[in-house]
């Protein structure tokens, strides 16, 4: 009796650690085309590619059309703590590759209702309530709440001709207080939310390039 549970329990955790293996060797990931191909959004948007982002659970969808070097895209993260309390951003770092200097897209929810500013990240100092002009025209920008509590950020960037990789971050924070999305927390895995990103591959998000000696490096170990 007692072996015959030892030997379930065994079957039991060797399965697990099959499950475990198959969901995070990459080939599987591969296989499957990424957890981000079964997300949905509400008709009308649909997106050509989708990456899973390597940090914070969360995905980017997006369309660009090279052409008229236009970006459309859905970006999808769980903020933590209270359901609808909190706050999600994507951005494109133009000029670096951590939060100074991105152009970014915040979505939060004021009044009841989601909203997303934009903002100009010109140093590690706390955000205005009001959105900053940032160096890309920002059209058709909204978020909503999925199913899954994720909160998705929607809008369209007007990126300059030619800009086909991207340095991008993205972030995730619990709290709005007085209308400002207030700082994210500090772990690995929000330090790590940034990368590159090539907007006419599939889904290829490598990690950002190493910052050059004297760039902007000493600020990132302050958390952005
Ligand atoms: C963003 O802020 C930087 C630093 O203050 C400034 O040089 C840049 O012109 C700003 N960009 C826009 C689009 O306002």
């Amino acid at each position: 009796m007692a072996s015959a549970t030892t030997m379930h329990h065994r079957r039991r955790s060797i399965i697990q650690l099959a499950l475990l293996l198959l969901v995070t060797s990459p080939a599987a990931m591969l296989a499957a085309g990424g957890a981000c191909e079964s997300e949905e959004f509400p008709a009308g948007r649909s997106y050509a590619t989708c990456a899973d982002l390597p940090t914070l659970g969360a995905s980017l969808h997006w369309k660009y059309d090279a052409a008229a070097s236009s970006l459309s895209l859905a970006f999808a993260a769980k903020p933590p703590g209270t359901s609808g309390a909190g706050w999600v951003a994507w951005g494109i770092n133009p000029t670096g590759d951590g939060m100074k200097g991105a152009q970014t897209l915040v979505a939060f929810k004021s009044s009841g209702a989601y909203v997303v500013n934009t903002y100009n990240l010109t140093g590690y100092r706390p955000l205005s309530a009001a959105s900053t002009p940032i160096a890309f025209e920002a059209t058709e920008l909204a978020a909503d709440e999925g199913a899954d509590g994720k909160v998705r950020l929607y809008g369209t960037l007007q990126l300059p001709k030619g800009m086909e990789a991207v340095n991008h971050i993205w972030q995730v924070g619990s709290t709005v207080a007085n209308g400002v999305p207030a700082k994210h927390a500090f772990a690995q895995e929000n330090l790590e939310a940034k990368g590159s990103l090539v907007l006419t591959g599939a889904g290829t998000t490598d990690a950002a390039p190493a910052p050059v000696a004297g760039g902007p490096s000493a600020e990132q170990a302050t958390g952005c």
